[in-house]
């Protein structure tokens, strides 16, 4: 049990959900649940186990040491590593049951050799560059990585993909499309050549939502599993119930009299007489050290209030006003709701610059999530 008064709190139930709206939009499309990088945030095994329950049938992870880590979670669900893992890597990626993706001859060879002796051949996904340029084969070097593929009896060509750039940007359709024909005109010369992946894949949660030509036989989705979406824009397709609500108790409440100044620098000065509350979470947690001069939002007692001065590594504080009826021990809504005010994942990333994945990824290990 933790004793620290900072918290996360994510709904399972809210993740299923969300997996049920994403697979029926999907259509004859199969729903993998991406829960890299911790879950985005939440907690990757919990993430897997709700988003199974609502439909999905593959998982998605960055690392090997991620899909290790399902594994011994007792995950059993197949599990595609969404970047090449290093050669050194493939035999893990054999013992742990997880599909490799692969856009190398090295990596083709690696995985051939890690698989030699296994009853099965290891199921491989090969990934096209088709306009992302990070990572992936060229639509002519795919067709022969995918050819090398099936010749090797170790190996089975279970998938072919790519990744979008811009799917979240409504304005660059045209740009979306063009990866979805450059992946299916990789697909037609491997046809051509009778090599047949099983699954062809492209959409992320923006292609899913804003792509229906892009759902292929497959759909990775991360972010909208979350209850987040990819971006504002694209708000309202489905019904996302955001899963994870960030909260804190007050620690401590001072009053503070017009131009007494708070935090390190002393950037900011009480306008009027107030009552200032600290809250224990900071930039250690993973509130940006500018969410106050930035002008970031907390709720307490039901009103949005405004986080002041410097966030420091563990505490920040909130000018709750004059009036305020604040208390030591009061809740304190970094993300999520109180009464009738909410703060969104996506109102504090605008804030800072950057966008909801960022928000919930970067919440640190040392907050306790708390799963119902
Ligand atoms: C290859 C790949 N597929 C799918 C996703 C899921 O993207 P999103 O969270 O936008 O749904 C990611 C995440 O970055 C990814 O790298």
């Amino acid at each position: 049990m933790s004793v620290r008064f900072t918290w996360a709190e994510v709904d399972a139930g809210a993740i299923t959900h969300n997996a049920r709206e994403l697979t029926r939009l999907a259509g004859r499309a199969q729903l993998l649940a991406v829960v890299k990088a911790f879950g985005y945030g939440h907690g990757a095994a919990g993430a897997a186990e709700a988003a199974l329950a609502g439909g999905a049938t593959w998982l998605g992870v960055a690392l090997v040491e991620e899909g290790e880590a399902l594994r011994r979670a007792g995950i059993t669900a197949p599990l595609l590593v969404l970047s090449e893992p290093r050669p050194s890597a493939m035999p893990a990626v054999v013992a742990s049951g997880l599909r490799p993706t692969i856009y190398t001859e090295e990596g083709v060879d690696a995985a051939a050799r890690a698989a030699a002796g296994l009853p099965s051949p290891l199921r491989v996904h090969v990934k096209v560059d088709t306009g992302m340029h990070r990572v992936g084969a060229t639509p002519d070097a795919a067709v022969r990585l995918a050819q090398a593929v099936a010749e090797r009896p170790e190996l089975h060509f279970e998938g072919l993909f790519t990744h979008f750039a811009v799917a979240d940007q409504p304005e660059l359709a045209e740009h979306t499309a063009a990866q979805v024909a450059s992946l299916r005109q990789v697909a037609a010369s491997l046809a051509g050549l009778g090599v047949r992946p099983d699954l062809l894949h492209a959409a992320n949660s923006a292609g899913l939502l804003a792509h229906p030509d892009a759902r292929l036989d497959l759909v990775r989705c991360g972010i909208a599993l979350y209850g987040l979406a990819p971006a504002p824009a694209l708000a309202g397709v489905v019904d996302l119930r955001p899963a994870l609500s960030l909260k804190a108790e007050v620690s401590f409440v001072k009053p503070l009299a017009a131009g007494e100044a708070a935090s390190y620098g002393l950037c900011w000065a009480a306008p009027a007489d107030t009552v200032v509350a600290t809250v224990p979470i900071g930039y250690a947690d993973g509130v940006p050290r500018s969410y106050g001069v930035r002008g970031g939002r907390v709720l307490i007692g039901g009103r949005r209030c405004p986080v002041v001065g410097t966030v420091t590594m563990d505490q920040l504080l909130v000018d709750c006003g004059q009036e305020s009826p604040v208390e030591r021990g009061d809740e304190c809504v970094l993300i999520g709701r109180q009464g009738d005010e909410e703060v969104t994942a996506w109102e504090w990333a605008e804030r800072v610059g950057t966008i909801a994945y960022e928000v919930v990824c970067g919440l640190s290990s040392r907050v306790p999530r708390l799963w119902s």
